[in-house]
């Protein structure tokens, strides 16, 4: 009669609380971030097809109030969970055997693999730096009153100026080089926790993962470049 203990929540928490289980989170928070990067960038090179659709884009965006609110607040929990399991596998990793790790490290191992840590630092600095400039408006306030012809807030020549300092270009490109050099490996694991390679696959799928990573390079460095070249100009 008193066999059973609720096996299911116990499975799950003991799941949660193992190094595949911790794993996966951290595989799963990582596609849904990809997806965010991806609608992102899509919305972003509309910037290409005028001023009219990238401000209409935007305006659309913000119209979805509650909404957006509600997105927002979920990236930032997935962003949360993911950079906090991460770290727990990480010390888990070297209070495991600090010395077999470090061996590993050094003989098996990418560059891209041992910069996942400082890439992923760079990242979120960068988010910072990026959040304070076109969301929060913080270094040029008058961002926030700059309106196109139709009353909408005029994005596009937002982003113009911003990308006409060398220094601001200059750190996009060098983010966005880190964030490529981060999800090269990320993707690459991604596929190896979910059980989706073989040794057969193995380097079919990194050089898919490497792929990938600087697709999403060439479209977000695209635009800082396009600026600086005078390509887009308001
Ligand atoms: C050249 C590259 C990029 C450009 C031109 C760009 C442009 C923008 C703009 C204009 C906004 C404000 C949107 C608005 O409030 O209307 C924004 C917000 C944001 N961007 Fe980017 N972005 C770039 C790269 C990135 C990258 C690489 C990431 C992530 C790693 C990122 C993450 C975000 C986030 C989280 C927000 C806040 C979204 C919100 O307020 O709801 N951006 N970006």
């Amino acid at each position: 009669m008193s066999s059973v203990y609720f096996p299911l929540p116990v499975q799950k928490a003991s799941f949660l609380h193992s190094s595949i289980g911790r794993k996966w989170i951290v595989a799963i928070t990582g596609i849904l971030l990809i997806g965010f990067i991806t609608i992102h960038l899509l919305g972003n090179l509309s910037i290409f097809l005028g001023p009219e659709v990238m401000n209409a884009y935007a305006a659309r965006l913000h119209k979805l109030g509650p909404f957006l609110w509600m997105a927002r607040l979920g990236l930032l929990v997935v962003a949360g969970l993911h950079i906090f399991y991460t770290m727990v596998l990480w010390r888990e990793n070297l209070c495991a055997n600090p010395q077999k790790y470090a061996v590993r490290k050094s003989l098996e191992t990418t560059i891209c693999a041992r910069a996942m840590r400082l890439s992923g630092l760079v990242i979120v600095s960068f988010l910072l730096f990026h959040l304070a400039q076109f969301t929060w408006k913080w270094f040029h306030p008058e961002y926030k009153e700059w309106v196109d012809c139709l009353g909408q807030h005029d994005v596009y020549r937002m982003v113009v100026s911003a990308f006409a300092s060398p220094w601001v270009t200059g750190f996009y490109l060098l983010s966005v080089g880190l964030l490529a050099m981060h999800l090269s490996h990320g993707i690459g694991s991604l596929f190896q926790t979910l059980g989706l390679t073989t040794q057969k696959l193995r380097s079919y799928l990194e050089r898919t993962a490497f792929l990938i990573a600087w697709v999403f390079f060439l479209g977000y460095a695209s635009i800082p470049v396009a600026v600086f070249l005078k390509f887009l100009a308001h």
